[in-house]
């Protein structure tokens, strides 16, 4: 019967460790029946590393980014966005809220399948020829960079320069043909983004019996958030800026984006909390301060939580990034830069913002704070000391 050698390849499959049929079993659609074909797609995995705004995801990312197996595509949902943003106010009206979601969700699909098609239907300048200079951070994905791609780098790749040094100088436009032959050439797909409000949003993905989607939650300190947002938009923040400075709440001063976010990253949490079943295997919560204290054992907890091999590319790149021993050429040093110290930056916020603001904060992200194991700073001189709880949230 048609059944019999799919069973037995399964039964090989499981003794080889590939674990299909706990992932098969885990839809529950395996019970017996034998309709789902074993495709070399079934052991695909579709990684959503899903993060706010400076919490750390390009950090993250890089998680994935340096594994040779992975195709990583940092925040392709930026061409949505823009385009929704661009569009008439007519068009607007009927885009807007839930369609924006759905959109996202449309794209994180297709991508998922190597699919560039809707993608290119976003990016403005409109692709000519499947070919375009405007892929928002095309040099965050290294399998953009090379080949078959990109055929050049191979020297500065060898010197140890980031992608984002070199790929954008040497490389020509884009070819999203050959994009796509990059994707599939790759077992498994992670993509970023920090577009989607909240873990709730993601429910159809995740039941989408043609993914195998894995959740990793990021989260950062709200505080440690808002410190790095004022440093790398300053623009936005200057009555933040003159708060910090004076330690004097300017009236204008706009306190809904924080509220947002902390909002946002409850509602994400309780969703776990809640034990929803359509997250059952599919979640992992991580705290880019632990990350960030212990890469490597965290890195191999999320790799662990995949399912896959970590690879020694990962760790190598984890080694010259977290210590502080990379070359502090000011090139390399720019507003999404990994490349630096993390341990001391995730901190940091404790030597860079006002107490007055430090406690505003604590006021507006009070529940969030205490729901993922963050301590209050009662005064001025406990905020410089470095408290917070590990391993504190269920799992
Ligand atoms: C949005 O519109 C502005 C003004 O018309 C234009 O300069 C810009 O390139 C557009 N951006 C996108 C992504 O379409
Ligand atoms: C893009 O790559 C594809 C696949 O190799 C190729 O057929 C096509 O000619 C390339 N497009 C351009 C404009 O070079
Ligand atoms: C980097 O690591 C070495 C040991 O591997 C340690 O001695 C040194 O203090 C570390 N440097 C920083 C800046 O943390
Ligand atoms: C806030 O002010 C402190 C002390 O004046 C300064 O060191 C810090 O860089 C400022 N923080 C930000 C985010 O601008
Ligand atoms: C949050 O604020 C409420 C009301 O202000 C307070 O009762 C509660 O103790 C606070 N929670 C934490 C964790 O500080």
């Amino acid at each position: 019967m048609e059944c019999s050698w799919k069973t037995l390849l399964l039964l090989v499959c499981t003794s080889l460790g590939v674990q299909y049929t706990a992932i098969r079993s885990f839809h529950d659609s395996f019970s017996g029946s034998c309709q789902d074909s074993t495709s070399a797609a079934a052991a695909r995995k579709h990684i959503l590393l899903f993060a706010q705004t400076r919490s750390g995801s390009s950090f993250t990312g890089q998680l994935f980014n340096q594994h040779p197996g992975i195709f990583y595509v940092f925040e392709p949902l930026f061409h949505v966005q823009q385009a929704f943003t661009n569009s008439s106010s007519r068009l607007q009206r009927a885009l807007d809220g839930r369609a924006l979601l759905g959109a996202y969700r449309d794209l994180l699909l297709n991508l998922y399948n190597c699919d560039f098609s809707f993608l290119e239907s976003y990016i403005r300048p409109e692709p000519q020829d499947h070919m375009t200079g405007a892929f928002f951070r095309r040099s965050s994905s290294h399998a953009l960079c090379t080949p078959p791609v990109c055929q050049e780098g191979a020297k500065e790749i060898l010197a140890g320069q980031p992608d984002e040094v070199w790929c954008p100088k040497k490389c020509q436009a884009l070819n999203l043909t050959l994009a796509s032959q990059a994707c599939q050439a790759r077992t498994h797909v992670a993509i970023k983004t920090v577009r989607i409000p909240e873990i709730g949003d993601l429910r159809t993905l995740s039941e989408d019996p043609r993914l195998d989607l894995r959740i990793i939650h990021l989260v950062r300190d709200p505080r440690a958030i808002l410190a790095s947002r004022m440093t790398a938009f300053a623009g936005k923040f200057r009555a933040w800026k003159m708060w910090n400075a004076t330690g004097r709440q300017p009236r204008y001063v706009d306190l809904t984006q924080i509220t947002r976010t902390c909002r946002d990253i409850e509602y994400s949490v309780e969703t776990r909390m809640q034990k929803s079943t359509w997250l059952r295997g599919r979640y992992l919560l991580v705290r880019y301060e632990d990350l960030a204290l212990n890469p490597e054992e965290k890195a191999k907890e999320i790799y662990r939580f995949l399912g896959l091999d970590l690879h020694q590319r990962v760790l190598m790149w984890i080694a010259h990034n977290t210590n502080g021993t990379v070359p502090s050429s000011s090139e390399w040093n720019y507003k999404y830069s990994t490349t630096r110290d993390s341990k001391a930056t995730a901190q940091s916020w404790r030597v860079h913002l006002n107490f007055d603001i430090v406690k505003t904060v604590q006021s507006l992200c009070n529940r969030t704070l205490s729901l993922l194991g963050y301590k209050l700073v009662q005064s001025f001189l406990s905020k410089l000391l470095i408290h917070f709880a590990t391993h504190f949230y269920p799992k």
